[in-house]
């Protein structure tokens, strides 16, 4: 697709600058061996929330923070408004425990990045434009918060009891902030005032190096499902008890990871994963049988039939086993976001910029999770890969080659450009 608004001679953006924030973000929350914890309302965020306003206002853009804690930079705009809907663009600065300094934090970037030349160049805009940082992504208390919040996808009925895995309420971190969890919703939205919203995010796996294609088009984002799945025994000394007559709650809780495990792989549709990143064993002493075995199942699949007949079928699985150890089995469902189609016309758009800027692209599903497949639901979204190196995500580790960045950027930037006219 050929639009007038291509030129060869359009502003590309400063990757010096780009640098320079990516690197200066990437010390709230920095580790000692390198890498970065910034959880989500915890000071190391608040801290780069503070700086990322203030960046917003160097690059001549208008910020504003939402009730959910969404922050803002607007570019001919200070609020949404339905009479003038926006392209946004925008991702995460919250990160995983021990995480990369790229995962959601190129997207705010690279999106500020492109705004600020537009600004600074006086580029045609027919739209108001604003770069988002989505609170919460990662789901440290519940997934993709911030953007369903901005959706109008939050459950409210569930604010009060909406944990991390440790425990910490999601109210409490968000009063540490100075944030009312419960006027969370007021962050939703006005209908109709979201034009169009494309994310620039690293794939966080191997197959755009390993095609040596250096733009992905995302055309899909999986759903996941996270259900906290508990086997209930019985404790027993760890000595004394004879073996045939335990019931063993961590036993039963392994044999069921196994096996689903094996099922997601066979049963699944060759894009179905699987994960169990949280494993409670209690009392947890070495001396007594566990009573209780307590994992977090999580699932990803493209399609929302094959992921939930996959729930299906993982449940049946647990309750054979709990009835064969002799345990009792319970589900608790956590989080369960929709696999998210991404917008055709984005999508188009996404190639033709990056045809302009001479790099090759392929299209490609998502296999994790991202605030786009909130979005989707609202408006028309897209996603654009850049390849991590090695598919290094969720590690310390975790990186892109800088002129891979510079690349995304420019295909963000024009991308922006032609949404936004
Ligand atoms: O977990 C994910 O898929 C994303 O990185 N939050
Ligand atoms: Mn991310
Ligand atoms: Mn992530």
């Amino acid at each position: 697709m050929k639009s007038r608004l291509y030129s060869p001679s359009m502003a590309t953006i400063s990757l010096p600058r780009l640098r320079v924030r990516v690197e200066a973000l990437a010390r709230f929350g920095a580790l000692p061996g390198g890498g970065v914890t910034r959880s989500a309302w915890s000071r190391p965020h608040e801290e780069a929330r503070a700086w990322l306003l203030d960046e917003m206002r160097t690059a001549g853009l208008e910020p504003w923070v939402d009730a959910a804690g969404n922050v803002f930079g607007g570019l001919g705009m200070r609020e949404l408004d339905a009479a003038r809907p926006a392209v946004l663009t925008g991702s995460h600065i919250d990160t995983v425990p021990e995480g990369g300094i790229l995962d959601g934090a190129l997207g705010v970037l690279a999106g500020l990045e492109a705004l600020h030349v537009m600004k600074e160049t006086g580029a045609a805009h027919t739209r108001p434009l604003a770069v988002a940082a989505w609170s919460d992504e990662e789901g440290r208390y519940g997934s993709l918060f911030g953007s369903r919040a901005f959706c109008g996808k939050l459950e409210v009925a569930r604010l009060p009891e909406m944990a991390a895995a440790d425990g910490e309420r999601l109210v409490d971190a968000m009063a540490g902030a100075g944030f009312d969890a419960l006027r969370a919703p007021e962050a939703q939205a006005p209908a109709g005032a979201v034009a169009s919203y494309v994310e620039l995010h690293i794939e966080q796996g191997p197959r755009l190096e390993e095609a040596g294609v250096p733009i992905g088009v995302v055309e899909a984002i999986v759903g996941v499902r996270r259900t906290r799945v508990i086997f209930i025994g019985q404790a027993d000394h760890a000595g004394t008890t004879p073996m045939e007559r335990r019931r063993d709650g961590f036993l039963a809780a392994a044999e069921f990871a196994l096996k689903a495990r094996d099922l997601v792989v066979k049963r699944g549709s060759g894009r179905s994963v699987t994960n169990f990143g949280v494993v409670h064993v209690h009392p947890g002493v070495s001396n007594i049988v566990p009573a209780r075995g307590e994992l977090v199942h999580e699932m990803r699949e493209p399609d929302p039939a094959v992921l939930d007949r996959l729930a299906r079928e993982c449940a049946a699985l647990a309750r054979r086993v709990a009835k064969r150890r002799q345990v009792q089995v319970e589900f608790r469902p956590l989080s369960a976001t929709l696999p998210a189609p991404c917008a055709p016309r984005v999508q188009a758009i996404i190639e033709a910029a990056a045809g302009e800027l001479g790099l090759g692209t392929q299209r490609m599903h998502s296999a994790a999770g991202h605030d786009a497949q909130n979005l989707a639901a609202i408006t028309d979204a897209g996603m654009i890969f850049i390849p991590s190196k090695g598919g290094r995500s969720h590690r310390v580790d975790e990186m892109s080659d800088w002129d891979a960045i510079e690349r995304g950027a420019n295909v963000l930037l024009r991308t922006l450009q032609a949404l936004a006219n």
